[in-house]
C-alpha cells in the first residue's frame, strides 16, 4: 500500500503516521524526520536543509526528492509506504509520479487531514520531541509524557523544535497554503484523495483514517 499523508504543519500528521504505518505494516517515511536525523548527526545535508527549515521555508526540490527517493529505494519500502511532508509541492508530486511510474507502481490514496487554523496553532506551540529521534513526540497538555521533559518510548531529553516559533510557524501556514495545498487538487484530478477530520482524540483520528483508508486500498 502506498499512501501520501498531507495536511498542514501541526495537524497530527507524523503522530497519525506513527499508528497508521504500524497498523498496516509499512514503513513511515517523513521528509520533516530525515531532514532533523541529518542536522542531529551533522551531515553536508543537515547543514544544507537548516537555514531553510528555521526560516519556515521548504527545503530545495533537487535536495528533497534525491533525499526522499533514496529512502523509498531501501528494501523495507518495496512493497509499500506512508509517505508524511513528502511531496510539498506540485513539483514534487510530478517527481514522485515519475519515480513510480518508472517501477511500474502508483499510489493508492492521499490522505487528507484537516483541521482549524487556531487548533493547529494550539498543538505546535505545546508539542515536544525527543532529541534521540524526532518522531518521538508529545504534547504537553494534550499527550504528556509520564515524566516531565522526558521521552516515554527512548529515556531521551523532550524540547520544542526551533521551527515551532510562532513567527516561523506563521511562516509554514503561508507556505502550506501558496505550495502545499495546490497538491490536493492535483491528486484529486487522479481521484487519489481522502479528507477527515483530524479533530478528536488521537486514537478516534487513527480509526476515521483506517475507515477511509478501506475504502481506497
Ligand atoms: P515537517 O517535519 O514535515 O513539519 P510539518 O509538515 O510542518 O508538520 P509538523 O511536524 O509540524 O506537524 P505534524 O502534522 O506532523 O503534527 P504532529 O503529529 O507532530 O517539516 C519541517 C520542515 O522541513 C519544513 O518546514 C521544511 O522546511 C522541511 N521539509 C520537510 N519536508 C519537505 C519537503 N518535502 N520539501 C521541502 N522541505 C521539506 O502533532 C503536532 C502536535 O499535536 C504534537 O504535540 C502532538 O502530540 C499533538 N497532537 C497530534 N494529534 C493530536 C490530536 N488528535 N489531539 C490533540 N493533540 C494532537
Ligand atoms: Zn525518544
Amino acid at each position: 500500500m502506498r499512501i501520501v499523508l498531507v495536511g498542514p504543519p501541526g495537524a497530527g500528521k507524523g503522530t497519525q503516521a506513527a499508528y497508521l504505518a504500524k497498523n498496516l505494516s509499512i514503513p513511515h517515511i517523513s521528509t520533516g524526520d530525515l531532514f532533523r536525523a541529518n542536522i542531529s548527526q551533522g551531515t553536508e545535508l543537515g547543514l544544507k536543509a537548516k537555514a531553510y527549515m528555521d526560516a519556515g521555508d521548504l527545503v530545495p526540490d533537487e535536495i528533497t526528492i534525491a533525499m526522499a527517493k533514496d529512502r523509498m529505494e531501501q528494501p523495507d519500502a518495496r512493497n509499500g509506504f506512508l509517505l508524511d511532508g513528502f511531496p510539498r509541492n506540485v513539483s514534487q508530486a510530478e517527481a514522485l509520479d515519475e519515480m513510480l511510474k518508472a517501477e511500474s507502481m502508483t499510489l493508492d490514496a492521499v490522505l487528507d487531514l484537516e483541521v482549524p487554523e487556531d487548533e493547529v496553532v494550539k498543538r505546535i506551540a505545546g508539542r515536544r520531541i525527543c532529541r534521540n529521534d524526532s518522531s518521538h513526540v508529545f504534547h504537553v497538555t494534550y499527550s504528556p509524557p509520564k515524566t516531565e521533559g522526558v521521552c516515554d518510548i527512548c529515556g531521551g531529553e523532550l524540547y520544542q523544535r526551533d521551527d515551532d516559533s510562532e513567527e516561523t510557524v506563521r511562516r509554514r501556514l503561508e507556505v502550506y497554503h501558496t505550495q502545499t495545498e495546490p497538491i490536493i487538487d492535483y491528486y484529486r484530478a487522479q481521484s487519489l484523495v481522502v479528507t477527515i477530520s483530524a479533530l478528536g482524540k488521537v486514537e478516534e483520528v487513527t480509526q476515521r483514517a483506517m475507515d477511509a483508508l478501506k475504502n481506497k486500498c
